[in-house]
């Protein structure tokens, strides 16, 4: 499958083609909810417009423009955990291209999983199979070899994390028999020894919320429900307000050790690494730029409500689904709604449902990637407002079939 734009989580990177055949010919396009800039660049090849704006809340687009401009041909490093904190406010790239969900947030790779991807990184980018072997495992780093061999390797590799990162001598294999009663059965024992500290300083939960300055947080350190141990910060100073004999490491470290086991056990996709696939988008968004270096393309970055746009345009919006949450400051739909009863030029907008007053043009299954539903087909729609219908009627592409209207 073609790559369009960047990877993204809401990418239509899957449907771009099918969305772009409906597009009727205009001289100018508008994105105005870009993201990872898909459908800006599959409409860029479609030789259907003259020229492109491509606006997102998000400064990511800023990366789509740095790539076709070949900033990233020779873009190899491998991004540790510390280099994407440290440089993730400087540069886009970083933030949205090494961020779990390209949110911007948090590091793509969990702590267990980064030193495995950093071996698969050095091995595929740079020919340097040296931490693989530190792992004690010889492999030539192929996506096929590693699924051949995978419970070897991911062996292995739990061995390595174990002593090396994690310093346990205990025998890992041995303990990831019956993992999931052995932390339910440790996280008692953990939870016994917090109600003890508690009692044997005549204290109740609500005096630890107090003393903390937390708001019924306490309550999880004791009670059943939604169990969880002190981090070590908050464990040790509770160390001067309970009885809590025992230091961080020496009560918490079997605990750790079991969660990791249980997190590496359950280690997918160890073959792939989702940053070489982003490399490759970039390199074929820079053939983009050999290939279309007349046209004009415009990134911005704000609201879509501050896009002025030209006459002889079509709108797309790829707004966020209703029901979504995860953008900064939320989104308003009534806002939307009402915006593209004002438009004039054509707006064709992807949802899953749209009220009154907009219309279904076109629907296409698509399989969900990530989230819980990963793997599922779902039904992406194209909308248009009501009021544009006989624009529509006049401007739609010849190929069109047409879908028995079906309103909101
Ligand atoms: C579903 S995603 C678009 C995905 C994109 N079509 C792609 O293929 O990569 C929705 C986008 O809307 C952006 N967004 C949210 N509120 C916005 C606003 N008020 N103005 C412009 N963009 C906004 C988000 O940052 C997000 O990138």
């Amino acid at each position: 499958m073609k790559n369009y734009g960047l990877p993204y989580k809401g990418s239509k990177n899957q449907i771009v083609k099918k969305i772009i055949d409906l597009f009727p010919q205009k001289e100018n396009f508008y994105d105005l909810f870009c993201g990872g800039c898909a459908v800006t660049h599959g409409a860029m090849l479609s030789g259907k417009f003259e020229t492109f704006t491509a606006n997102d809340i998000s400064d990511y687009p800023s990366v789509f423009l740095e790539a076709i401009a070949g900033k990233f041909g020779n873009e190899k490093r491998w991004i540790s955990r510390e280099d994407f904190y440290r440089l993730k406010d400087s540069e886009p790239y970083i933030r949205y291209c090494w961020s779990f969900g390209n949110s911007g947030d948090n590091y793509l790779y969990s702590k267990e999983v980064e030193p495995w991807k950093k071996a698969l990184h050095y091995a595929r980018v740079f020919g340097d199979l040296s931490l693989m072997e530190q792992f004690g495992i010889k492999t030539d780093g192929t996506g096929a070899d590693i699924k051949r061999n995978m419970d070897e390797y991911k062996k292995k590799y739990i061995i390595w994390y174990c002593s090396t990162v994690l310093h346990s001598s205990l025998d890992v294999l041995e303990l990831q028999k019956n993992l999931t009663e052995r932390i339910e059965h440790n996280s008692d024992e953990l939870r016994s020894y917090l109600l003890e500290g508690l009692k044997r300083a005549n204290k109740r939960p609500c005096d630890v919320d107090r003393f903390l300055g937390t708001n019924g947080m306490a309550g999880h350190y004791f009670s059943r429900s939604q169990w969880e141990f002190p981090t070590r910060e908050v464990y040790e100073k509770l160390q001067g307000f309970l009885y809590l004999p025992r230091n961080y490491n020496e009560i918490y470290g079997l605990q750790e050790l079991l969660q990791s086991l249980q997190s590496l056990q359950s280690l997918e996709s160890l073959e792939r690494l989702e940053r070489l696939q982003s490399l490759q988008s970039l390199e074929s968004l820079e053939r983009l730029e050999r290939l279309q270096s007349l046209q004009s393309l415009e990134v911005l970055r704000g609201d879509y409500r501050e896009v002025k746009i030209k006459s002889d345009s079509l709108i797309y919006c790829d707004i966020p689904y209703k029901g979504t949450s995860g953008y900064a400051g939320g989104f308003n739909h009534s806002e939307f709604y009402k915006w593209c009863g004002m438009q004039k030029e054509l707006v064709i907008i992807s949802e899953y449902v749209m009220p009154e007053g907009f219309v279904c043009v076109a629907e296409f299954s698509k399989r969900q990637l990530l989230s819980s539903g990963a793997g599922k087909k779902i039904k992406e729609k194209l909308f248009i407002p009501e009021h544009q219908l006989d624009l529509w009627q006049q401007t739609k592409p010849r190929s069109y079939k047409q879908l028995e209207f079906n309103f909101g």
